[in-house]
């Protein structure tokens, strides 16, 4: 499948456009990511845009998140690495990430919702004035921004970088498509 299959079938399940923005910042960072750090640009990329794409679909229901998302993609053509990916970034399941795509999507996932939050908090509520040192000080402040998972974004560790570093990779990532992202 490729990114347009991939955006159609969004528009399909997906209503909500906060979500759709919430899975173009995770596929501009997993694909910064995957340019990093040698993985394939394109499936990275898929993941991330597809992650959550059966949010509508279970609602509530956590213990089916990710789970039909995962079978949504492979029916769609995905293929089993990506599928895998999806299925592993809710770690409810108890399916641990195992390749560098799992584990960039677990951690990468969290971090569009810091930096968002942290673009917001400005008069301009735009991504352009903001800096990596500031995105680091709202990472230690728990209470802000608090349902992105600060240990779930210090996973970053498990793809071999360092939380600066990643901050920076996802600040630039998302300052690239801010426009799409209304930021
Ligand atoms: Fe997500």
């Amino acid at each position: 499948m490729n990114r347009q299959e991939a955006l159609e079938s969004i528009e399909v399940n997906v209503e909500n456009r906060n979500l759709i923005k919430h899975m173009l910042a995770t596929e501009a960072i997993m694909r910064a990511l995957a340019r990093r750090l040698g993985g394939d640009e394109e499936e990275w990329g898929l993941a991330g845009l597809l992650h959550d794409i059966d949010v509508e679909l279970t609602g509530d229901d956590m213990s089916q998140h990710s789970k039909l998302g995962a079978d949504l993609v492979r029916e769609m053509g995905a293929g089993d690495a990506i599928a895998h990916a999806v299925l592993c970034h809710n770690q409810m399941h108890g399916v641990p990430c195992e390749t560098m795509m799992d584990k960039a999507l677990f951690c990468a996932d969290p971090l569009t919702g810091l930096i968002t939050a942290a673009a917001l908090v400005r008069p301009d509520k735009k991504l352009a004035g903001v800096e990596v040192k500031s995105v680091k000080k709202r990472f230690k402040e728990k209470s802000f921004a608090a349902g992105a998972s600060r240990e779930q974004i210090a996973a970053c560790s498990q793809i071999g970088l360092e939380l600066d570093d990643f901050l920076e990779i996802g600040l630039k990532a998302m300052k690239a498509i801010a426009e799409d992202l209304g930021l």
